[in-house]
């Protein structure tokens, strides 16, 4: 059973590993990831799924000003349509809440279908597209937010 909880440096192999291995999701340097994990950054998180050690899933998003910034997400393909990924996005959306977000935004790639549909499923709707955003190969991309409930206890 897979535990969602927020990336350490003792994670960083994992995701690394997970991520050359999905064509879809970005490519970063070390250094990239040093910065979601810098206390100097708070306004930025990366969760991790893990099983037994495993890292399974990862989700990656910057808050800038009241808008959280769904960077980067992942899950192995052999533990897709388990709801790893919804249970990513549920914690990265109570992190941005309680960190005075007030919506989420991302982009993808026009042609990855599963992607726009799982994030329809999790209450992204479309806001437009941005023409030839990507490259390699040269694509649209479309842009989703979703919005989130204000945190009442603060
Ligand atoms: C997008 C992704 C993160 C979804 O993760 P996941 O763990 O498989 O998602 P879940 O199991 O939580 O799916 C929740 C719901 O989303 C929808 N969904 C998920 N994948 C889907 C697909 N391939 N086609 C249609 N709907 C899909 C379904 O409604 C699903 O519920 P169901 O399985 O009960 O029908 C995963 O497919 C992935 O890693 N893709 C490659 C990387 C990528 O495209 N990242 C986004 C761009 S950076």
């Amino acid at each position: 059973m897979a535990v969602v909880r927020a990336m350490t440096r003792g994670d960083l192999d994992g995701v690394r590993r997970l991520e050359a291995a999905t064509p879809e999701a970005p490519h970063w340097t070390p250094a990239v990831y040093e910065r979601f994990l810098s206390e100097e950054t708070p306004d930025k998180r990366i969760f991790i799924a893990a099983d037994d050690s495993r890292t399974v899933g990862f989700a990656a998003a910057h808050i800038i000003s009241d808008v959280c910034e769904l960077e980067s997400m992942a899950v192995d393909s052999a533990a897709r349509r388990t709801g790893l990924g919804a249970a990513l996005l549920a914690a990265l959306k109570e992190w941005a809440r309680q960190n005075g977000a007030i919506r989420v935004e991302l982009e993808v790639r026009a042609g990855n279908t599963s992607a726009v549909a799982f994030y329809e499923r999790a209450g992204f709707s479309t806001d437009g597209r941005r023409r030839n955003y990507y490259r390699e190969p040269d694509e649209d991309a479309v842009l989703m937010s979703c919005p989130l409930q204000p945190n009442h206890a603060s």
